[in-house]
């Protein structure tokens, strides 16, 4: 069975997803595959859900980034998560965060498998992962996700593999797998262009360490897009014309440095302004592979994207999968510690491009809690890319629900990327060039070009009395907070 797919050495250990879940025990802690719902060992974290369903169990677990086939919601509903890391985008599983019943920690993606190699984070007990191939020698073929795969496996002490069988062979070739090792031994990442290939097709696991190999036909979880509307295309407008304005200053050229997008609606939508914009021979050293990447590959807009997963709707994927021969060459999925290096992106000049929550005056950015106390998703790459890429760019909508929320503030409510790592910033209103100013300067900027019109006098009069009690960054600190105060008691930011 499955013989072009697993060698005959590992078929012994065929078993079920239920036998597999079996092996997974109550206190362990596993580390999975997926990220942004692709390659996730699914079959096996359902089976294990449906069985911590009967028999209350909790593990530890810790994944690339977000799970698909709403494993992190089936998996919370069974009550069988106690930790959690790196990233989650389920509702019930963040409301779990939110109640103090599951510990959640929020690390840098790019950092996340050093912090488990240091032994910072509890040893790896199981790890589960999804795979195309298993090889004679052990090394597997990964899917549509690399993440921290690599790690895990290396520091587990057993390992399952899943292999999915919807995933065609012809997908080798599509993947750059690099250990970094450690300090002080550790390696420089000789990725010298977006598309330097450093790696190898196949990841090494150590064979005596596979356990179980579970069999899947399921296809990654789709993900679901809004489309452009006038807001994200008002930010994507600024955004092409800020990158214009830099490659008739001589800046940059009309190829750009190699760009990264975050995730969500607002990021893509704002990174398909770039099929009708002047830029050509783009390419790519981002996170995630969302439906915009393909569409400026295939208006040839695009030569290259590297990243670590796809995060795309069902036609991008299935597409992508009907096309292999078309992309090969022109997309490397690696493990997240490649993708978001910062060593790579400073030395690569990356463009980035991550959506905000809300920022302040002076460009501090909140991506992940909403109010200051409740957890949305996480930083994700965020970090990684901001603090270390050419230019770091945030976008967000200049307000939103009927305009009772500005996403524009006297000062953040929680502190992902600050002021130091932020260099430009874009509503639907505008964009405000922060480089080189001081924080006066850059609060008139954003006042100026961000703030949504029904918010531009409530933050200008902050600022003026602010300004009145000086200071290098003036704040009036016992009402730095009043707009978000005023949201909790009586439902608007407007005073
Ligand atoms: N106050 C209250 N709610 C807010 C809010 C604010 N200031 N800003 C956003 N939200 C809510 C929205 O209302 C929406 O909730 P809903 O789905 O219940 O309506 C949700 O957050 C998502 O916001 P949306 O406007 O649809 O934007 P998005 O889908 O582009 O997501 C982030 C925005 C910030 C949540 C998302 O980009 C994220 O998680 N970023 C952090 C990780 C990251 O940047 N990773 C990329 C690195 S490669």
């Amino acid at each position: 069975m499955h013989h072009d797919r697993i060698a005959e050495r590992f078929r012994s250990k065929i078993t079920s997803a239920e036998n597999a879940a079996e092996l997974i025990k109550d206190g362990m802690v596993v580390g999975a595959s997926g990220f942004t719902k692709a390659g996730d060992p699914k079959a096996t974290l359902k089976a294990f859900a449906a069985k911590a369903q009967k028999n209350p169990l909790k593990i530890n677990l810790m994944t690339g980034a977000s799970l698909g086939h709403n494993l992190d919601g089936l998996l919370a509903e069974a009550n069988a998560i106690s930790r959690r890391m790196p990233f989650q985008a389920d509702s019930l599983l963040r409301k779990k965060i939110n109640n103090g019943e599951v510990m959640f920690t929020d690390p840098h993606l790019g950092e996340t498998a050093e912090l488990l190699a240091y032994g910072f984070l509890p040893a790896v007990d199981i790890a589960v992962i999804e795979v195309a191939a298993i090889y004679d020698d052990g090394t597997v073929l990964p899917t549509t996700s690399v993440g921290n795969n690599l790690t895990y496996a290396r520091h587990a002490k057993k390992i399952i593999l899943e292999v999915n069988t919807t995933i065609p062979l012809e997908i080798r070739g599509f993947h750059d797998i690099f250990a970094t090792g450690l300090s002080p031994q550790r390696q420089i990442i000789p990725v010298t262009e977006a598309n330097t290939r450093i790696g190898t097709e196949t990841m090494p696991m150590d064979p005596d360490k596979i356990v179980a190999v579970v069999v899947s036909d399921l296809k990654d979880s789709p993900i679901e897009l809004s489309s452009v509307d006038d807001k994200t295309q008002a930010i994507s407008n600024h955004l092409m014309d800020f990158f214009g304005n830099e490659v008739k200053k001589g800046r940059l050229t009309s190829q750009l440095p190699p760009l990264q997008t975050g995730i969500g609606n607002i990021a893509n939508a704002v990174f398909s302004g770039f099929k009708n914009g002047p830029f050509e021979n783009l390419q790519m050293y981002s996170e995630v592979l969302q439906d915009s990447t393909f569409e400026l590959l295939d208006s040839g807009k695009m030569s290259f994207a590297s990243a670590c997963s796809f995060a795309v709707t069902e036609k991008c994927y299935e597409n992508f999968f009907a096309n292999l021969d078309k992309y090969r060459g022109k997309v490397l999925l690696r493990p997240e510690k490649i993708s978001n290096s910062p060593e790579v992106i400073r030395r690569l000049g990356v463009i980035a491009i991550n959506t905000a929550i809300e920022f302040d005056l002076y460009g501090n950015v909140n991506s992940t809690h909403i109010g200051g106390t409740k957890m949305m998703n996480g930083i994700g790459g965020s970090g990684d890319f901001a603090r270390n890429s050419y230019l770091s760019i945030f976008v967000t909508q200049s307000a939103s629900k009927n305009n009772s929320i500005s996403h524009v503030v006297p000062m953040v409510t929680h502190v992902d990327s600050n002021e130091h790592d932020v260099d430009i910033l874009v509503t639907d209103q505008g964009l405000a060039d922060l480089r080189g100013l001081a924080p006066r300067e850059r609060a008139l900027r954003v006042i100026e070009n961000c703030v949504h019109r029904e918010y531009r006098d409530q933050l200008n009069a902050y600022y003026k009395e602010a300004l009145a009690r000086g200071g290098h960054t003036p704040h009036i600190i016992e009402r730095a907070f009043s707009w978000h105060q005023n949201f909790n008691e009586r439902g608007t930011m407007k005073l």
